[in-house]
């Protein structure tokens, strides 16, 4: 699971001489060419990758960390908010640290409860910890068992036979096993060659009930791609039609949707809830569910959200979108909603995840694995999902005429052929070639592809480094345009209709000053003042979006290469936030 953090890892098992602990600070490559000479052995393990929180990347607060004896360890995701406390009140008995890390304190207070059974110790250590982690430890005292606990971020049981697995993450299980178990927070699972106990917050034992995951490990790998975001760049065609694949059927649609029409006609508001990329989706799902379905929404950032007093009632539908189904902030939000009263339905890629369960209904992306940090194939298929729920609400509520719900079906079931498209022409190296040394690129565009800016200027940052920042094109003259000057890289993202030449006006503000402009457009389309114009095939303006981001995935991507970037790495980011 490097793509969840990769500052630095380690492994631990359990074996006939105890405890044996490989750590190494930096990529897991580093610590598998440790492995290679200090072969560790033993068929009970735990494995972590970092991504730090307590204490800078080094050797000695790579996970796992063992208690004084040397006979627990142990890994974790999340944050211990008592650490200071807990630290003090260790320091004091007299145990001694090793790492900076809050980790190792839980090493050291199972070490102060064990009394033979390390899951009895776990459970009373855990009343002790204060905020949202994942626990897994295992014990030299008891070799054929490791015992994981829950209260936040996502740990995964994966049934296999005669070997069983706990994980943050699918991917990992999939060589293994598809059979797959998300547990909910305060859960237990103590996992043994030949069996698993699950157990909740209370004690009481949890059936064993494992998914059938449909994703193959062949799609958790990278292929003949150099990387996984260029590899799920060119899934998205296929990501796409899966995610529509029967689901124009109006009274299937609704039976997946999981909350009745009733329900769904009583709506008076839709707040959508999102971070990152996923907020991006939203801000354009937002105009949709508006525009075709007739229904005001807002589209909220969930950090804000959760902290924001939302005014919810029971005619409230908060949508949820999320790939991984587990990013902290967005199920906060959907336990405040539900909480106050409103229905929430999630947009999730991950079967089974924590957002969905947390939610009264789902509709999921059926986009497979996205392991790329910089998430592409998600937003391409969310924003399918999005499209699909506004219709299906237009129509429901009678705001969506029939002709043109098909017309905008139809534009759907076009939309993978049209990515193909675009991903079939080769991209502008020479254009990427004179922008490299740049330091920032301003994007914009208006109403739907807003968003489109926004998600175009987070790609380049977040994989090449570049400054970017997106603006939507009618703010320009409220300020942005003082950072326009000659040679300044504006993107300008245009869609037809009544918006173009509020565009084209915007371009001319930026050429007056010397700005150098990329439009992207229809093909064909005239767009005077552009310098380059990245095509894309003429859609209805309100799906462009849909389309208009791909050649903006491929720019960023190509300037991050011409920078020589660690694309599936980049710094200080991983895949899936599962902490505040
Ligand atoms: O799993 P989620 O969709 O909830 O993740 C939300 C964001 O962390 C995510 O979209 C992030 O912004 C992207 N990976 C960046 O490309």
């Amino acid at each position: 699971l490097e793509y969840r953090g990769y500052d630095s890892a380690g492994i631990a098992t359990v074996s006939t001489r105890g405890l044996e602990l490989v750590k190494r600070q930096g990529k897991l490559e580093r610590l598998e060419r440790a492995l290679r000479v200090e072969r560790p052995s033993g068929t009970t393990g735990l494995g972590h990758t970092r991504w730090a929180t307590h204490g800078v990347p080094s050797d000695a607060n790579a996970h796992p960390h063992l208690d004084c004896r040397r006979r627990i360890a142990v890994v974790h995701n999340g944050i211990l908010e008592n650490f200071t406390e807990l630290k003090a009140r260790l320091g004091r008995q007299g145990h001694r640290f090793r790492s900076q890390t809050d980790t190792e304190l839980i090493a050291h207070l199972l070490e102060e409860r064990y009394r033979g059974s390390l899951a009895a110790s776990l459970r009373q250590v855990s009343r002790l910890l204060r905020g949202q982690y994942v626990i897994v430890a295992a014990c030299a005292d008891e070799p054929d068992l490791v015992v994981g606990i829950r209260q936040g971020p996502p740990l995964l049981v994966g049934a296999g036979k005669g070997e069983n697995f706990l994980s943050s993450d699918i991917p990992a299980l999939l060589p293994s096993t598809r059979r797959i178990q998300d547990l909910d927070d305060g859960m237990m699972a103590e996992i043994r060659p030949d069996g698993i106990r699950i157990t909740d917050a209370r004690g009481r034992r949890v059936p064993l009930k494992p998914q059938e995951i449909t994703w193959s490990a062949a799609q958790a790998q990278k292929g003949d791609f150099e990387t996984f975001m260029l590899k799920e760049i060119h899934e998205q065609p296929e990501a796409l039609e899966n995610t529509l694949t029967g689901r124009l059927d109006p009274a299937a649609f609704a039976r997946e949707l999981g909350l009745t029409s009733g329900r769904l006609k009583a709506f008076d508001r839709v707040h959508f809830v999102a971070c990152g990329t996923a907020w991006h989706a939203a801000l354009v799902g937002r105009h949709w569910m508006e525009t075709v379905a007739g229904v005001p929404a807002t589209a909220e950032i969930a950090s804000e959200f959760r902290y924001a007093d939302p005014i919810l009632t029971k005619r409230s539908l908060v949508v949820a979108v999320t790939q991984s189904g587990e990013t902290a902030d967005t199920l906060a939000a959907v336990r405040l909603a539900r909480e106050r009263g409103a229905a929430t339905l999630s947009i999730c890629n991950v079967v089974g995840s924590s957002i969905p369960r947390a939610s009264d209904g789902v509709l999921y992306t059926r986009a497979g694995p996205e392991i790329g940090v910089a998430s592409t194939k998600a937003y391409t298929t969310q924003l399918m999902a999005l499209m699909l729920l506004g219709t299906h609400l237009g129509r429901l509520r009678g705001r969506l005429p029939a002709s043109r719900a098909r017309h905008l079906l139809g534009q759907l079931r076009k939309s993978s052929e049209w990515v193909r498209r675009i991903l079939s022409r080769p991209t502008d190296r020479a254009l990427v070639a004179g922008l490299k040394r740049t330091r920032n690129v301003l994007f914009i565009g208006r109403h739907v592809n807003g968003a489109t800016a926004l998600e175009g200027a987070l790609k380049l940052k977040e994989i090449s480094y570049v400054h970017a920042e997106g603006y939507l094109g009618g703010e320009l003259k409220h300020g942005p345009l003082a950072m326009i000057e000659k040679g300044l890289p504006v993107v300008a993202v245009l869609q037809d209709g009544p918006l173009f030449a509020k565009m084209l006006s915007h371009i001319q503000q930026v050429k007056a000053r010397g700005g150098f402009i990329i439009a992207v457009a229809s093909a064909g389309v005239r767009v005077p003042g552009a310098d380059r114009i990245l095509p894309i095939p003429a859609a209805d303006p309100l799906l462009s979006p849909l389309l208009a981001i791909v050649p903006l995935q491929r720019f960023a991507y190509e300037m991050a290469r011409a920078r020589s970037r660690d694309i599936d790495h980049p710094r200080n980011l991983a895949t899936s936030v599962t902490v505040e």
